[in-house]
C-alpha cells in the first residue's frame, strides 16, 4: 500500500481493506509508535470537521509525524483567488502526505492527479469518506465479531451521504443485506444501488425508521445535512425525519449496534447514548487507530 491514494474505498481491495483493520488493531493495543518521526502530514480542511481531522492529528502526532495545514481555507491563499491545483503542488513540496477534505465531489481525486505525495481523501462533497468507512468497517467486525451476512439498516439522508455510500460499496465484498431507510427525497443513489445489484446482493427500502428495528445488526443513523441543499425549504421538510429514541429499541436483537458517522444534530436523542446499543462514540475512537494504519502502510512505515 505504500505510496498509494486512498480516495474512494474501491482504491482499495477486499484484502488491503482488512489489512489496514488487521494493521489497526495492533494499534488499538500499541498506540504509540513513533514510527513516522521523520515525517509531515498535511492536513487541508476546506470544510468543517471535528473528528477527521482530528483523529488524524491525533494519529500522526501519536507516531511522531509533524502536522502542517489548515483548519479553515479562508486563513489560506485560496481566499486570494489561489487554484486548487498550485495549492496542491505547494503543500506536496512541504509535506509527505496530504489529508484533504472539500466541498466539491471528485477534488481529492483531482488533487491526487496534480500531488507528488500520496493524497487521502478526508470527504469530497456529498462523494466518499473512505477512512470513515474504515473505521466503520473496523467498529462493525469489533462489535459483531464478522463483516459477513450482516443486516445493515442504513437510516437518514442517503443521498447526500457520503459515509452510506463508501460503506455500502465495501460491505458489498461481504454479503450484507442492506435495509435503507430514507425519506423518498434521501433516498441512495442509483449508482450506489447499483454496485449492490452487480454483487447480486439484496436491498429493501423503508421510509418507517420501526420496520428495520426488529431485525438490524446494524442501525447506521446519519445527520439530515443542511449544507448538502441547494433549497433550504427542502431540508426544512425532511430535516426531522427520524428521530431514535430508547423506547424505540424496545425489541432489537441483543447485540445490536447502532452507529452514526457523527456530528448528529437530533436524530439519536441522548436517551440512547446510555443503553448498551450506543456505539457512535467508540466508533469515532476507533478512528484514531485506523488512520494510524493508513498513514503508517501509505508512508512505508508498515506493510
Ligand atoms: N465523521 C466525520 O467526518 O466527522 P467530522 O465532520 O467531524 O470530521
Amino acid at each position: 500500500m505504500k505510496n498509494k491514494n486512498l480516495i474512494s474505498i474501491t482504491d482499495f481491495s477486499k484484502e488491503e481493506q482488512l489489512h489496514v483493520l488487521d494493521v489497526a488493531e495492533d494499534f488499538e493495543k500499541n498506540p504509540h509508535q513513533r514510527i513516522l518521526a521523520d515525517k509531515v502530514v498535511a492536513t487541508l480542511f476546506f470544510e468543517p470537521s471535528t473528528r477527521t481531522r482530528l483523529s488524524f492529528e491525533s494519529a500522526a502526532n501519536q507516531l511522531g509525524a509533524r502536522i502542517i495545514g489548515f483548519s479553515d481555507a479562508s486563513n489560506s491563499s485560496t481566499a486570494k483567488g489561489e487554484s486548487l491545483k498550485d495549492t496542491i503542488l505547494m503543500v506536496s513540496n512541504y509535506a509527505d502526505l496530504i489529508v484533504m477534505r472539500h466541498p466539491k465531489e471528485g477534488s481529492s481525486r483531482y488533487a491526487s492527479e496534480v500531488a507528488s505525495v500520496p493524497v487521502i481523501n478526508a470527504g469530497d462533497g456529498a462523494n466518499q469518506h473512505p477512512t470513515q468507512c474504515l473505521l466503520d468497517l473496523y467498529s462493525i467486525r469489533k462489535t459483531q465479531g464478522r463483516l459477513d451476512n450482516l443486516n445493515i439498516a442504513f437510516v437518514g439522508d442517503l443521498k447526500y451521504g457520503r459515509t452510506v455510500h463508501s460503506l455500502t460499496q465495501a460491505l458489498c465484498n461481504f454479503n450484507c443485506t442492506f435495509h435503507l431507510v430514507s425519506p423518498v427525497e434521501l433516498k441512495l443513489p442509483s449508482y450506489v444501488k447499483q454496485t449492490i445489484k452487480d454483487r447480486k446482493l439484496e436491498y429493501h427500502q423503508y421510509t418507517e425508521l420501526a420496520d428495520v428495528i426488529p431485525f438490524a445488526d446494524i442501525i447506521y443513523m446519519t445527520r439530515v445535512q443542511r449544507e448538502r441543499f441547494a433549497d433550504l425549504m427542502e431540508y426544512e421538510k425532511v430535516k426531522n425525519a427520524y428521530i431514535l429514541n430508547k423506547a424505540m429499541l424496545q425489541g432489537c436483537k441483543d447485540t445490536m449496534k447502532i452507529l452514526h458517522p457523527l456530528p448528529r444534530v437530533n436524530e439519536i436523542a441522548t436517551d440512547v447514548d446510555d443503553t448498551p446499543y450506543a456505539y457512535y462514540f467508540q466508533q469515532a475512537k476507533n478512528g484514531v487507530f485506523v488512520r494510524q494504519a493508513l498513514m503508517a502502510l501509505i508512508l512505508g512505515a508498515k506493510q
